[in-house]
C-alpha cells in the first residue's frame, strides 16, 4: 500500500510519496510430503541388534523408520512431494527451485535441475542445491523470501530431500529415515508467513560429517546432541534479547528432529523453571502433535523440521489464525537458526486430515529385507547402464516419480 500526501499549491500540484510501502507478507503457500513405500518397525531393529526395544521406543521416542529402495532417491522423492501440491499455474510462476539436501546424487549437477525438468516448470528459472547438513532447507527459505521481496509476483519452490543412512549396527542406525518436503513460497501465503526476526549461529565443530571418501556419516553422537541443545539455548537467548521477546510471544515450537526425544529435550531446555506447569503442558501437547509423523519416518535431515511443522498443523486441534510458531533449525557442522512463522486465516483448509492413511498403507519389512533394500547400491553394467524398469519397487511405489534407469 502506498501512502501519499498531496501538497497543494496554487497552479502547481505536487505529490509527496511518503515512503511507506507496507511490507508484503511472504511465506508457505502449500506444503507436500513424500516418503517411500516401505518401513521397518523400530522394535524389529532392536530385536535384530540385541537391544532392549525401550531404548529406541522410549529412549529415542521412535516407532518406525522409512526405508527407501534404490529407486527412491532425493530427486524422485523431492519431485513427488512437489507434484502433490503444484498446479499448472504454480509451475508458470515458479522462478526458482532450491533443494536443501545432504544426500546429493551428483557432486556437480544440482538435483533441482532434474526436479525442474520432471515437474515441467517454466524454463526461465534458477535451479540450485544448498548444502549445510540438516540446515540447508532453512537457508533456502530465507533465500526464497529475499527473492520474492524483490520480485513480488514470483514463486519459489523449496524442497528438503534426504535419505538418512548411518550403516548397519551403528549407534545412529535407529534414527535413519527417508523422505521429502516440498514448500511453495510466495506472497500472501495460504498457510504461514515467514517473519523477519531470526538469529543464526555458526560453530566450526565435527559432530557429524560425511567426507567424499565415506558412504556413511562419521558421527560423534553424544557430542552432536549436546551441540544441538547448546546452540538452541544460546541462539534463543540472543533472539529474546535482540527482539525483546519471550516464551509468552509463542504459541508452539517446532524443532529439527533427528529423533523425537531430542525435540523433547529441546523444549525442556528453553523453558525456564519458573514457567507454570499448566503453561508448559500446553506447549507439550503441541509438541506431541509435532512428532506424530517424525516418529513414523525417522530422521529426514533437511526435511525433519518441516515435517514436524506439517505434523503440528495436521494433528493439533488447538491452533488458530495468528498463532506464532517458533522454529529451530540445526545442521551439524554446525549452523543453526531460530526464526518464526505466523499462521494465516484459513490455513487448515490447505492441509490434509487423512495423511496417516499414507503411513498405514506402507509395506512393513523384515530386518533382512531392510538390510538388503536400504543399502543396495546402483551397479552399472559394462556399458555403464543400469535398468530398474522391471523392479518390483517401481510397480509398488505410490509416488509420482521413481528412478527408472541410469544411462551412459
Ligand atoms: N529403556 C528406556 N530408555 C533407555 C533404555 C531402556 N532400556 N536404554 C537406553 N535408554 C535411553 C537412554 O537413557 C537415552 O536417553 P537419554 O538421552 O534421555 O538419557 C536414550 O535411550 C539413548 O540411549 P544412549 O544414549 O545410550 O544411546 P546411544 O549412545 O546408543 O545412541 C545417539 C544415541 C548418540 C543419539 C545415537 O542415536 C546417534 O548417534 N544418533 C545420530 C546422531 C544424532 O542424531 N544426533 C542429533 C544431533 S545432530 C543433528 O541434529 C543433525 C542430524 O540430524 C544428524
Amino acid at each position: 500500500m502506498i501512502l501519499s500526501k498531496n501538497i497543494k499549491k496554487k497552479g502547481l500540484n505536487f505529490m509527496k510519496i511518503k515512503e511507506i510501502k507496507e511490507k508484503i507478507k511472504i511465506g508457505i503457500d502449500k506444503i507436500g510430503f513424500a516418503m517411500p513405500k516401505y518401513f521397518l518397525d523400530i522394535r524389529d531393529l532392536a530385536l535384530g541388534r540385541n537391544e532392549n526395544e525401550n531404548k529406541f521406543v522410549k529412549g529415542l521416542m521412535q516407532s518406525e523408520m522409512s526405508i527407501a529402495p534404490v529407486t527412491d532417491d532425493i530427486v524422485s522423492l523431492g519431485a513427488s512431494a512437489a507434484e502433490q501440491i503444484l498446479d499448472e499455474e504454480d509451475k508458470k510462476n515458479i522462478e526458482m527451485v532450491i533443494v536443501g539436501t545432504e544426500s546429493g546424487i551428483d557432486q556437480s549437477k544440482a538435483s533441482a535441475v532434474f526436479i525442474h525438468n520432471l515437474l515441467k516448470i517454466q524454463p526461465f528459472a534458477r535451479c540450485i542445491e544448498i548444502k549445510e547438513a540438516c540446515y540447508g532447507a532453512t537457508a533456502a527459505l530465507s533465500f526464497a523470501k529475499n527473492y520474492i521481496e524483490k520480485n513480488e509476483n514470483a514463486s519459489v519452490l523449496v524442497i528438503a530431500s534426504d535419505t538418512a543412512k548411518y550403516g548397519i549396527n551403528t549407534p545412529g542406525e535407529s534414527t535413519q529415515g527417508a523422505g521429502s518436503i516440498a514448500m511453495l513460497i510466495k506472497k500472501e501465503p495460504k498457510i504461514a508467513v515467514i517473519n523477519d526476526e531470526s538469529i543464526c549461529q555458526t560453530r566450526d565443530i565435527m559432530d557429524f560429517w560425511r567426507p567424499n571418501y565415506s558412504d556413511f556419516p562419521i558421527v560423534d553422537g553424544h557430542f552432536s546432541t549436546k551441540q544441538y541443545l547448546d546452540c538452541l539455548t544460546t541462539t534463543f537467548e540472543e533472539y529474546k534479547k535482540r527482539y525483546s521477546q519471550d516464551l509468552t510471544d509463542f504459541d508452539a515450537f517446532c524443532f529439527h528432529l533427528p529423533f523425537p526425544k531430542l525435540g523433547l529435550k529441546a523444549i525442556n531446555s528453553i523453558f525456564a523453571k519458573k514457567v507454570e506447569k499448566e503453561e508448559k503442558n500446553k506447549f507439550l501437547e503441541k509438541f506431541h502433535a509435532s512428532i506424530v509423523y517424525g516418529k513414523r519416518v525417522g530422521n529426514i535431515y533437511t526435511g525433519s523440521l518441516y515435517l514436524s511443522f506439517l505434523s503440528l498443523l495436521e494433528n493439533c486441534d488447538n491452533l488458530k489464525t495468528g498463532d506464532k510458531i517458533g522454529m529451530y533449525s540445526y545442521g551439524s557442522g554446525a549452523v543453526c537458526e531460530f526464526f518464526n512463522l505466523t499462521l494465516v486465516d484459513g490455513f487448515k483448509s490447505h492441509l490434509r486430515n487423512d495423511r496417516l492413511n499414507d503411513f498405514d498403507n506402507r509395506k512393513q519389512l523384515s530386518i533382512k529385507e531392510y538390510e538388503d533394500m536400504f543399502f543396495e547400491k546402483i551397479i552399472l553394467n559394462e556399458e555403464g547402464n543400469c535398468d530398474f524398469s522391471n523392479n518390483r519397487f517401481i510397480q509398488e511405489s505410490d509416488n509420482a516419480f521413481v528412478l527408472e534407469k541410469v544411462e551412459n
